[in-house]
C-alpha cells in the first residue's frame, strides 16, 4: 500500500518526506486555505512547491464546479508539472466528463467526495487514476468507511478495473491499518497517522532497557 500524506504544509510535507516512506500528495481547496495561500500565482507556486518536495504524485483540485471551468483550471494545473500533478475532480456529472476528458488525454485524474459504490463505478469507468472514498467522514455520519473500501477494491478486482482505491479522510492510525487489511491501493493520512504506526508500549520500553544496558557498557 502506498503512502499518500493529506497536506498542503510545506514543513510536515518535508518532514513525511525525509522518513523515506512517502510515495505522493493529497491537497484540497480547505488544505490549500488552511496554508493562507492567496491568488492565483500563490495557489500555483505553493503547488510547483509541493512538487519539488515530493518524488510522486501530487493532487491538485480544481475550484470550479462548471465543467468549461474544470478543464481550464485541469489544464494549467497539468502544465505547472506534467509528470507529477493529479488533476482532482468532485464525483460530480461535470466531474465525471472531466475525468473521462483528462484520462483520454493521458493526464493523472483523482475523483474526489466519493461515499457509494456507485459513484466509484462511474469514475473508475470514467478512467481516473484514483478514486478517493472519504472514510473518516462516513464514520462521522455513523456509516462503515472501510466497509466501502472494502466493496470497491472487491468490485475493481472483479471487474477488472485499474483505477486506484485512495482511501481518504483517514483520521487515526487504525483506518490505515483497517485500510491495508481490506486492500486500498493509497492511503492518504494525516502525518500523526503515519507517524502512530511506529508507536507501541512495548517498543517504547524496550528501548529504553536497551538504552540503560548501552549506558553501562560505555
Ligand atoms: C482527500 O483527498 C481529502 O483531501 C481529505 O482526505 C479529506 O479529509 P477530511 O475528511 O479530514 O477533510
Amino acid at each position: 500500500m502506498k503512502f499518500f500524506v493529506d497536506t498542503a504544509n510545506l514543513e510536515q510535507i518535508e518532514k513525511a518526506q525525509s522518513l523515506g516512506i512517502l510515495d505522493g500528495v493529497t491537497t484540497n481547496p480547505s488544505l490549500m486555505a488552511k496554508e493562507g495561500v492567496k491568488g492565483k500565482e500563490q495557489i500555483f507556486n505553493h503547488y510547483l512547491a509541493i512538487c519539488k518536495l515530493v518524488d510522486g504524485p501530487v493532487s491538485a483540485e480544481v475550484f470550479s464546479n462548471d465543467y468549461d471551468g474544470m478543464i481550464e483550471e485541469g489544464e494549467t494545473l497539468h502544465a505547472l508539472c506534467p509528470e507529477k500533478i493529479t488533476i482532482k475532480l468532485p464525483c460530480t456529472e461535470n466531474g465525471i466528463k472531466a475525468v473521462k476528458y483528462f484520462a483520454s488525454k493521458g493526464y493523472a485524474t483523482n475523483c474526489t467526495l466519493v461515499f457509494t459504490l456507485g459513484q466509484a463505478l462511474l469514475a473508475a469507468k470514467a478512467g481516473a487514476t484514483f478514486v478517493s472514498p472519504f472514510i473518516g467522514r462516513i464514520d462521522d455520519i455513523g456509516g462503515d468507511g472501510i466497509d466501502l473500501i472494502r466493496s470497491i477494491v472487491n468490485m475493481y478486482r472483479t471487474y477488472g478495473f485499474k483505477t486506484q482505491v485512495l482511501a481518504a479522510s483517514i483520521r487515526h492510525t487504525n483506518h490505515i491499518v483497517r485500510c491495508l487489511e481490506v486492500g486500498a491501493d493509497v492511503a492518504t493520512c494525516p502525518l500523526n497517522a503515519i507517524v502512530g504506526l511506529l508507536k507501541h508500549p512495548l517498543t517504547e520500553s524496550g528501548l529504553a532497557t536497551f538504552n540503560k544496558a548501552a549506558e553501562q557498557m560505555k
